[in-house]
């Protein structure tokens, strides 16, 4: 099976997994496990902020802070197809007591204007807009990259209205091997900003959320409250090092590859539309005429090639280290045989 669902599916190299042996490690809580010390240091000065902590996910990062920057009853800014309100089970109202102003963007991507907007008036009767996110690359914009004057410009519009700022950095290295641009630039703006070690760079486990050194005592003891607190994180934490060595340059071949795609997918008769494909990401949809996303997917997998389906018409291609131009062969074969022939269309 070549799985084309998410950039999650990688499986550790040999080469990743040989790290774990010789690496040293402590007890994480008592900021005892150098490698994961090591991990949190080289990540808070990639992305230019004071402090960094290692957590299991990158749900939590996103949890934790939200839950630092706001109280109970707050509003927080979003885009609607982020992954914040569409895959974190309700966190921010379950976790943080807060609400959700979701905006309508373009693939994933807002504007200043449309922060302007958002924000209410300070009242007694309205909730308190205290916290702004984005998501680089935009995940379900078709793995979008926010321009960077955009995203300065978003941050600009929420910090002076008094809000913080919070990127949620999962393919963020995706848009820095795609543009060239350094993570602290593209994060020089937000207060909080993480990384995902399970997406591109392939690593098993492990995101790291980085702050100021205040905003990570305080995700530190969420940390602790949530029980994402460690033991040898090592173990894990020295894949991610890894990852941070030999996983981010090779990040362009996931984005070669997807392009290559995205371009034959556009070609096929039954496909409508592909959004445009920038990294890793290709998100398509079908004419009515075709068969669903959900057949579509499950055809695809009757020829040993996994796909996402979301919503009725809507498929998603996700290209990572565990998928060769080899395999997108195997794919273009399943699509062109059930996407681009009169005979697949139901009347
Ligand atoms: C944009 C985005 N944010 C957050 C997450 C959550 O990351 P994790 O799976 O590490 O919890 C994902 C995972 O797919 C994602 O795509």
């Amino acid at each position: 099976m070549y799985d084309f669902y998410a950039d999650t599916k990688t499986k550790p190299t040999s080469e990743m997994r040989r790290v774990v042996l010789d690496c040293v490690v402590g007890d994480e809580q008592k900021d005892e496990d150098p490698t994961t010390t090591d991990l949190c240091t080289r990540v808070a000065k990639l992305l230019g902020k004071e402090a960094a902590v290692f957590l299991p996910s990158g749900t939590m990062c996103n949890e934790i802070a939200i839950k630092v920057h706001t109280n109970p009853g707050d509003e927080v800014i979003c885009e609607q197809s982020c992954h914040i309100i569409n895959f974190e089970t309700g966190g921010p109202a379950a976790i943080s007591g807060v609400m959700i102003k979701a905006l309508h963007g373009q693939n994933g991507i807002f504007t200043p204007e449309q922060v302007v907007q958002a924000i209410r008036p300070n009242s007694r009767y309205m909730p308190k807009c205290t916290l702004m996110c984005v998501e680089q690359t935009a995940n379900m914009g078709g793995g979008a990259i926010w321009p960077l004057e955009q995203l300065q410009a978003v941050a600009s519009a929420a910090k002076d209205a008094g809000l913080a700022t919070h990127m949620d950095g999962a393919r963020l290295m995706n848009a820095v091997a795609k543009k060239g641009i350094s993570a602290a630039t593209y994060a020089e703006n937000y207060d909080t900003v993480w990384i995902d070690f399970t997406k591109g760079l392939g690593a098993p486990v492990g995101a790291v959320l980085a702050g100021s050194e205040d905003f990570i005592a305080q995700a530190w003891r969420l940390k602790q409250q949530l029980g994402g607190a460690m033991r040898q994180s090592g173990i894990v934490a020295s894949m991610c090092l890894y990852a941070l060595d030999h996983h981010v340059d090779r990040l362009s071949d996931d984005h070669d590859l997807a392009q290559n795609l995205g371009d034959q997918i556009s070609k096929l008769n039954l496909v409508k539309e592909v959004l445009p494909v920038e990294t890793n990401i290709i998100i398509f949809d079908l004419k009515d005429t075709a068969p669903t996303a959900a057949e579509i997917v499950a055809l695809l997998r009757s020829e040993g090639v996994l796909a996402g389906a979301f919503g009725d018409r809507r498929i998603r291609i996700v290209t990572h280290l565990d998928v060769d131009v080899a395999a997108g062969e195997m794919l273009m074969a399943g699509l062109n045989k059930y996407l681009n022939s009169d005979a697949q269309e139901v009347a």
